[in-house]
């Protein structure tokens, strides 16, 4: 599984979701619900946008989980999690993840991809804050993620044309 806030999914998520889906069987992208953060997209909005960009491929599907994650792998059965690593300055906090998941649960694996490197700068953090700020965020993110974006922006009365 490859699990996230998604917060939104952006080209360099779906990188790493065609790389997973070509090396396992089944890949399920897990979003964090209820996670502390205020997230910019609800749940179900993030699901939709994942679904969406994620349309045709058979062996991907997407689900929500709150609570530990290792506790979800166990539910939905999956013994493998999937990160994806950008640069060394990822590298200490999915480190101390992937041993912190490791003590709960030593059965579950993690497993590193590295995303072709035009997506290594992006983020969804940086799509939101480029976007909010009136910059060009196309070929970093699907095309409907950046709609939402609009809409979202418009509906706060942000007021971008
Ligand atoms: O995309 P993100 O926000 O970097 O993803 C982080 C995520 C969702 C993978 C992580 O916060 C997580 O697994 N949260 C669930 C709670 C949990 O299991 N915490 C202990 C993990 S060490």
């Amino acid at each position: 599984m490859f699990p996230g806030s998604f917060d939104p999914i952006t080209n360099g998520h779906l990188d790493i979701v065609q790389r997973a889906a070509s090396v396992f069987d089944e890949v399920i992208v897990a979003v964090l619900v209820n996670s502390g953060k205020s997230p910019l997209f609800t749940a179900d909005e993030r699901v939709a946008l994942i679904r969406a960009a994620c349309r045709g491929r058979r062996n991907v599907r997407t689900d929500t989980f709150s609570g530990l994650l290792v506790d979800y792998a166990l539910k939905v059965k999956a013994g493998v999690i999937v990160r994806g690593l950008r640069a060394i300055s990822d590298f200490e906090y999915e480190f101390q993840m992937a041993l912190m998941n490791r003590r709960l649960n030593p059965a579950i694996e993690t497993v590193f991809m590295m995303p072709a490197e035009s997506y290594s700068y992006v983020s969804s953090r940086l799509v939101k804050e480029v976007f909010e700020l009136g910059g060009e965020v196309a070929g970093l993110v699907p095309p409907a993620v950046e709609r939402q974006l609009r809409a979202k922006l418009e509906a706060r009365g942000a007021g971008r044309s």
